[in-house]
Formats: C-alpha cells, sequence, structure tokens
C-alpha cells in the first residue's frame, strides 16, 4: 500500500523522510521516492526496490534541503519502475506531488490536458495527472491551485503538494485515503500513517475527507471542503510502534479481514462505468473474442484455487461457458488439453507462485489466450499473461489470505457476468439485478463485521479440540474448503472439509460424540438438503455450527449454534459466509495461542515447487 511522509522545518528533510518511509515499509512496497524544495527549484530523486535504494541516491549534500514529501509506492496504474514512482512532478518540474489512492477520472483529465494544452506525460500513472493540472492551475498561489485541480478529481486520495516557488509550506488534500498532520517543535510533518511520524511527533491531526491542510513550519491550518478554515483537537497517540502498525488491531490478519468491504469496494465499483455496468479495464474481450474460445481453464493454489472453484460456478452458471479448475501443481504435469480455444485464467494473490506461473507458461506453449487474476502489479505472473485484471485488495501482510480470496471471488463474479452479457447468456435484469446486489456486499459485510461477537465465543468454546469438519453443497462446499484451510493453516487443527452429500460415502466414519461439524447452508436451493445432513452428523453425536442467511430461522430448530450472515441471493454469499469462517479460525489459533501471522512451515509466497 503506498505511503507518505513529508516534513517542512529546520531539519534535513531527507533524513526524516526516509526514517518515515522505513516505518511504513511493513505495508509492502515496490518503489519510493522524494522532492525537495531546494535554490527556488524542486529536487526529484526516487529508486525502485527496498527504500536502502532510495536511501543511497539521496544520499549526497546536494539533496539536502529543510522540505520534502516522500512516498512508498504499491503499483496500480502502470508497473514498478523509476519513472512510475513517486513525486511526480509537472511539465517544467515546478510542482511535486505524491499521492494515495486512485484518481477514478484520471484518464478524462489527461486527455483534456494533452489536448488543450499539448502536455506530454512521462509516466503511466493516474498521480502524474494530479501534478500536470496543478501546474495549469498554478498562479502563485499552491492553495489555490489545489482547491482547483481537487475541483475536477473524482476518486478516493490523499495527496502530498510542494512547490518550487513556495518552499515553505506543504499543501496535503483528504478525500477516503488516511491523512494526519504531525505537530512539531519548530516544524510539523504530513503522513498517510501514525507510524511514519510517531517517533518524532505524538500530536497529530487526524484530517477528514475533503480537508485540505496547509502546513508550514509553525504552523497547520485545515480548511474544509468549502475553504472555510476549522479547527480540530490535536490527538495524542499512545500506542507503541507495533500497534500503531497493526492499525489498533492484535494481528494483520484480523486487520485486512476488517478491510475486505473495502478491498471488494474497490476491485467492484471502480470498474462499473457511468451506466453501472463492469468494464474490464481496457482488457479487450469482445463478443468475437468469446465466440472463439470454447472453454475456461482456471489454475490457481491453495485459497486462490478455492476461488477459482467459485470461478468455475460463476462463468458456468452466468456465461454459460464449460470451466476445469486445476490446482497449479496437478494441470503442470497431466498433460492438459488446452489450446488456442481456451481462455486460460491464473488466479493469484502474489502474482510469483511458481506452480501456477509454470503452468501459465504451459498453456500459453499451447495457444490459449492467458488472463490473470493478480493483486501485486508488475509481478512475474502479470507480466507473463495476456491481460491482468488486478485484484485491489491492497498488500496482504499476514500468511493466511483473507481479503486477497474475496476480491478474488468479486472479480470471478465480474467475469461471469461480463462474459454472459456479452454473449447474451443472461437475461440484462439478471445481470442488473447481480452487479446491484454486489454492489450492496461491501456495505452488508461491514454491518456483520461491526456485529459479530458470537464467533469469538464460540471459537474459546472449540480451540481445544483436535480435529472439525467442514460441509456444505454447492457453493457452501467450496467455502468449506477454504474455511478448513485457513483453520487448518493457523491453529494446526486437523481440520477436514467435504461436500455435504459425499459424507456418507465413507468420511462420517470419523464423526463421533462431540465432533465439531460446521455447516455451510447458506444455499437456499439446497436448504432441506442440508438440514437432512444435520441430522445425519448429529445422529453420529456431532455438534453442529451452521451458518445461514438472516431469515432462515429453520436452522436453529436444528443445529446447536447458528452464526447467521446478511441476506443476498445464493449466488454471492460465499463473499459474506467465508467472513465468519476467518474469523473463527482467527479466534481459535488466538485462543491456542498460535503466532498467527506467521504460522509455522508456511510463506507469504511460494516460489518453489
Ligand atoms: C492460504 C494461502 C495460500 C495461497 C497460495 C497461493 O491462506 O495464502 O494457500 O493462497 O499459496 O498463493 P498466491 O495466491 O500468491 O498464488
Amino acid at each position: 500500500m503506498c505511503g507518505i511522509v513529508g516534513y517542512i522545518g529546520k531539519n534535513n528533510a531527507k533524513e526524516v523522510i526516509i526514517d518515515g518511509l522505513k516505518r511504513l515499509e511493513y505495508r509492502g512496497y515496490d518503489s519510493a521516492g522524494i522532492a525537495i524544495c531546494k535554490d527556488g527549484g524542486l529536487e526529484v530523486r526516487k529508486a525502485v526496490g527496498a527504500i536502502v535504494n532510495l536511501e543511497q541516491v539521496v544520499a549526497d549534500p546536494a539533496f539536502d534541503g529543510p522540505v520534502g514529501i516522500g512516498h512508498t509506492r504499491w503499483a496500480t496504474h502502470g508497473v514498478p519502475s523509476e519513472v512510475n514512482a513517486h513525486p511526480h512532478t509537472n511539465e517544467d518540474n515546478t510542482i511535486a506531488v505524491v499521492h494515495n489512492g486512485i484518481i477514478e477520472n484520471y484518464v478524462e483529465i489527461k486527455e483534456e490536458l494533452i489536448r488543450e494544452y499539448g502536455i506530454e506525460f512521462r509516466s503511466e500513472t493516474d498521480t502524474e495527472v494530479i501534478a500536470q493540472l496543478i501546474g495549469i492551475y498554478y498562479d502563485g498561489d499552491l492553495h489555490e491551485a489545489v482547491n482547483k485541480a481537487v475541483a475536477q478529481m473524482r476518486g478516493a486520495y490523499a495527496i502530498g503538494v510542494i512547490a518550487a516557488a513556495e518552499p515553505d509550506k506543504i499543501v496535503a488534500v483528504r478525500k477516503d485515503a488516511p491523512l494526519i498532520a504531525g505537530i512539531g517543535k519548530g516544524c510539523n510533518y504530513i503522513a498517510s500513517d501514525i507510524p511514519a511520524i510517531m517517533e518524532r511527533s505524538r500530536q497529530v491531526y487526524f484530517i477528514e475527507n475533503d480537508e485540505t491542510i496547509v502546513v508550514t513550519a509553525d504552523k497547520i491550518e485545515i480548511f474544509d471542503g468549502n475553504n472555510k478554515p476549522v479547527e480540530h483537537e490535536a490527538f495524542t497517540v499512545t500506542w507503541d510502534v507495533d500497534s500503531a502498525e497493526r492499525g489498533g488491531y492484535d494481528h494483520f490478519m484480523l486487520k485486512e479481514i476488517n478491510e475486505q468491504p473495502k478491498g471488494i469496494e474497490e476491485t467492484l465499483l471502480r470498474r462499473l462505468d457511468e451506466d453501472g455496468n463492469i468494464k474490464l479495464d481496457g482488457i479487450e474481450l469482445t463478443k468475437e473474442d468469446l465466440d472463439k474460445i470454447n472453454k475456461v481453464c482456471i489454475v490457481a493454489c491453495g485459497t486462490a484455487y478455492h476461488a477459482g472453484l467459485i470461478g468455475k460456478y460463476a462463468i458456468e452458471k452466468m456465461a454459460k461457458i464449460p470451466v476445469e479448475v486445476d490446482i497449479a501443481s496437478e494441470f503442470r504435469y497431466r498433460d492438459p488439453f488446452v489450446d488456442e480455444k481456451t481462455l486460460f485464467i491464473a488466479i493469484s494473490q502474489s502474482g510469483e507462485t511458481l506452480d501456477t506461473l509454470h503452468a501459465l507458461r504451459e498453456a500459453k506453449r499451447k495457444g490459449a489466450r492467458v488472463l490473470s487474476v493478480v493483486n501485486v502489479v508488475g509481478s512475474s505472473i502479470a507480466r507473463e499473461s495476456d491481460d491482468v485484471f488486478y485484484t485491489w485488495a491492497g498488500p496482504e501482510i499476514s500468511v493466511a489470505s483473507t481479503k486477497a480470496y474475496t476480491t478474488q471471488l468479486t472479480i470471478m463474479y465480474m467475469l461471469g457476468l461480463y462474459m454472459g452479457r456479452l454473449r447474451g447468456a443472461i437475461e440484462e435484469s439478471y445481470y442488473q439485478r447481480m452487479v446491484s446486489e454486489l454492489k450492496e456486499i461491501p456495505a452488508k459485510l461491514a454491518r456483520y463485521l461491526e456485529k459479530q461477537k458470537d464467533v469469538k465465543r464460540i471459537a474459546d468454546r472449540f480451540h481445544r479440540d483436535n480435529e472439525m469438519f467442514f460441509i456444505g453443497r454447492g457453493l457452501d462446499a467450496s467455502v468449506s474448503y477454504e474455511a478448513s484451510l485457513k483453520m487448518k493453516e493457523i491453529s494446526y487443527i486437523n481440520s477436514f472439509a467435504i461436500a455435504a452429500g459425499e459424507l456418507k460415502h465413507g468420511t462420517i466414519a470419523l464423526i463421533d460424540q462431540g465432533t465439531l461439524v460446521v455447516v455451510l447452508a447458506t444455499q437456499d436451493a439446497l436448504f432441506e438438503k442440508m438440514l437432512s445432513n444435520i441430522k445425519e452428523v448429529q445422529a453420529r453425536g456431532a455438534y453442529v455450527l451452521a451458518v445461514a442467511k438472516e431469515g432462515d430461522t429453520e436452522v436453529e430448530k436444528q443445529a446447536d449454534e447458528v452464526i447467521y450472515i446478511p441476506d443476498c441471493p445464493d449466488e454471492l454469499t460465499p463473499l459474506l459466509s467465508v467472513v465468519p469462517m476467518q474469523l473463527f479460525a482467527y479466534y481459535v489459533a488466538k485462543a491456542r495461542g498460535c503466532n498467527i501471522d506467521k504460522p509455522k512451515n508456511l510463506a507469504k509466497s511460494v516460489t518453489v515447487e
């Protein structure tokens, strides 16, 4: 995730900024840069990779100065590179901008700037558009120019701006992305996150949406969206650095579980055009392309593979194209039937999983068109694919994947709906209803996350168990696999998931008095069948924890305990039902005293075969 740090005072800005950027390293980034005001001009230096690389390029005294802004970039628009790294400047390098977030209408603004002013853009980023736009409006008053530019920008962002001609100030704006101002002695700071500055300042202002701040060495002025000065009370930071990095959560996993409404929203809402229709980030997937395809092949590992299972359901149901889903390490060695009529979809959070990468190469060699669904921009899988559809989940730090999974699911639904509509395989009314139901998911999930407290209580009761079962039918079976994987990887409990109808063919022999069976029963169409499965395991003494939709009260009469998720169409329940399962694994692991964010024997990206 991108990070911002700015300093204005008497000390050497680059040292303060480098310290601050290092404090944000834990969040992940691919490049970094700093701009300082120097001798009536601006100096900008950037480096790809670790902050130490940036440290080297700013080491010489020519880059000393008392005011500057810095940034760590996590690529969204354009690959990780020096040119795409921030800060970005306007044409004559008199304005420099750092930016977190996304400018939705940047293409529109960019085209206008090229058409009206003949501006030549240097990078692929949306951020450069901000710098160029402020440059056009700049007439000696940075605050005013920023206000004019912001009035034209749509999206969610925090920006920090400096101007060569006004080396006594930093102007910053917040719109739906975090921004704070830190109060120092004879100096002041801006930052996207508290850890960046908390070693130097523990008195901060939390900047609200649509507010602009003008920061000089001796004051911080805050203006509301109507440019009226407003006062905020300073907040005293009492947290330690570790807990500040986790945003106050005990673990990154819990933080990332709670970030899912935002992740789904980013992934979905930014890919809806003005009429609310799904667009694929410029990926050319025409009706003619789809007519040439006779099957889709989804390949991935672990949690991403589980997202692929939901992808099969979504694409087959909505686009009516046959889909095969394979575990990458299996696909590679079974000489799969893939040819130029295959659309190959690789799913990977890291974009570096070696088995998935090799499977992709194999599919390419056989002539398939390769589309990848990846979280890390510029990763190997992204670079080797014909098209990339990014999950905008932000960096996932906890080894156990959570927000990557739900954003991957979101993309699976989007692909299914997009292809289904293009092929005329679904009614327009169904398409519109599903898109609008998808749009509701972030709010429903946020509501669930606010209220959930049963999960911890239930986890505390079962955390000493040595085995657990997860069962479901249809989409619920796929979510069961993911629920069970989460449980085993962080709590080390021997958990097992199975399609509920398959239980009676052998596995039911393992159900004993007191065995915990988690029953996912969110599919209206399969609800009665699941009630029979509940009876079946209870007859062997199982304790049944059911997951059902609000309103399905019948399940209460059967199960020993029920967790309710908000109501939604059957098709979309995995986006909601997996969340109590992630929380269940989290709280069980916590009660068992496990190292949740770094479970034993696991790595965040698996680059070995
Ligand atoms: C489980 C988990 C792993 C990954 C798998 C694939 O929580 O994180 O199962 O899903 O290693 O990784 P990516 O998605 O990076 O290809």
